[in-house]
């Protein structure tokens, strides 16, 4: 960390997207579940970084073997091959996943995850002779990420100001929404949820829609919770359908 940086810094040279201000922090460093600033204050992180220090900040054996991948071989060339520990990896989540997932892809964020999903699932459609299924459905308010395709499934209404987004993407409500807006009890939310997803595939055409993107915990609706029957009418209205 150099020394002659103080807080509130110059920032000048720093793009940040998001809203900054003088509270932002200055972290210099972090271990365990504990970050620290450039003062020496400790912060104690309830999110786990965004959702990916789950095994904390410096855990080992992780920080040690990227640290040996990296001394040993920073990157291979994806377009020739692959590397025996990707092999490894894709392997165990194979093996860890629910039944029917039989491969894993393997990216470095968030973001390239919900682009790569895109992408895949128009590519299975295409090469099954059905180049109409192209649309994605996503729920309102859900986030998916910054990247173009990522940030377009997402439904919140401040991505507007980005402009028009991917075509054929088609948002519905989520079961926290139905709830909040339309008075359905939390019980039934689920259930009616799912209905609104059922409905859209049939109202935009079932030969057009290619996938459902959904994010289960919507984060930014304060972590709605997802209802215990949403999920398999949803998955019903995705395969069954399109
Ligand atoms: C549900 C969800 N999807 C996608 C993303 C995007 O991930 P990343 O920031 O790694 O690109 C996030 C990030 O917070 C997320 O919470």
């Amino acid at each position: 960390m150099p020394e002659n940086i103080t807080w509130p810094a110059d920032i000048s040279s720093y793009c940040f997207e998001v809203p900054y201000s003088d509270q932002s922090v200055l972290f210099s460093s972090a271990s365990g579940v504990r970050l620290t600033d450039t003062e020496g204050r400790t912060y104690l992180d309830g999110l786990s970084g965004v959702f990916v220090t789950c095994f904390g900040y410096g855990a080992e054996p992780i920080t040690s073997a990227v640290a040996k991948q990296v001394q040993t071989m920073a990157f291979h060339p994806p377009l020739h091959g692959t590397n025996p520990h990707a092999l490894e990896l894709a392997e165990r989540l194979v093996r860890l996943a629910p039944d029917g997932i039989v491969a894993a892809k393997l990216v470095n964020g968030g973001s390239e995850s919900v682009e790569a999903a895109i992408r895949l699932a128009r590519l299975y459609h295409h090469e099954q002779g059905r180049q109409g299924k192209v649309k994605v459905l996503s729920h309102y308010h859900g986030y998916h990420g910054a990247t173009f395709g990522s940030l377009s499934v997402t439904g919140r209404p401040d991505v507007a100001r980005f402009g028009p987004g991917l075509p054929g993407v088609v948002h519905v409500w989520p079961p926290d929404c139905v709830e909040a807006f339309l008075g359905v009890p939390h019980e039934r939310s689920g259930a009616a949820a799912a209905e609104l997803i059922a409905r859209t595939v049939e109202a935009e055409g079932p030969d057009s829609v290619a996938a459902l993107v959904v994010e289960p915990v919507i984060h930014l609706r304060g972590m709605a919770v997802p209802r215990r029957t949403t999920c398999p009418p949803c998955g019903r209205s995705a395969t069954g359908t399109t």
